[in-house]
């Protein structure tokens, strides 16, 4: 009896796909290996430059220009508080700086207009509206910046060169740099 033969249907053979649209797994595997140790590689050299700029607060300069005479009506005036920590106090006669530092232990008064006076949050110091202390533990009044009228007639403030006024005596707020006249000249 002759062997059976089976006959297969022969399978028509898949036609290739294009090298375009058939992704070679070997190279898929390579450029995900690849991306990661370059996304790797990029996180370090950026890690490592930022090494060399710690994280530092730019605090602004310590010398300005806060415009004329003129332009400061009498009385404190707060557009350089947050800017700068200072007010602008215009009398009568003359224009000075103060530092809104508190000289107890460093905290920043709040002007308070309706009572005339600055004070303090932190444990109550009060001071008139020259920053001289009245009430509080603060044991003296608060420092005036440096101040002279440059050749445009801009007043420019120098807060790195204090004027104090220590309970002891020696009260440098006469001094002829710690403020200017109303006129523009000194006093
Ligand atoms: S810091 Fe101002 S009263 Fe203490």
């Amino acid at each position: 009896m002759p062997a059976r033969e089976y006959v297969t249907a022969a399978r028509k053979p898949e036609p290739p796909m294009p090298a375009s649209v058939a992704p070679d797994p070997y190279i898929t595997r390579r450029r995900i290996t690849w991306t990661a140790v370059c996304a790797f590689l990029g996180a370090s050299v950026l890690m490592f430059i930022r090494f060399f700029f710690p994280r530092a607060l730019f605090e602004p300069g310590t010398t300005f220009r806060i415009g004329q005479v003129s332009d400061f009506g009498l009385g404190v005036d707060e557009r350089f508080r947050q800017s700068h920590r200072v007010w602008v106090v215009r009398e009568p006669d003359r224009l000075f700086v103060i530092l809104a530092k508190c000289t107890h232990l460093g905290c920043t008064p709040n002007w308070i207009e309706s009572e005339n006076k600055f004070k303090c949050p932190c444990h109550g110091s009060g001071y008139d509206m020259e920053g001289r202390n009245f009430e509080g533990p603060a044991p003296r009044p608060m420092d005036r910046a440096h101040v002279e009228v440059d050749s445009e007639g801009q007043v420019v403030v120098d807060v790195s060169r204090l004027f104090v006024c220590p309970p002891n005596g020696g009260c440098e707020f006469n001094h002829p740099q710690s403020f200017v006249t109303v006129s523009g000249g000194r006093g």
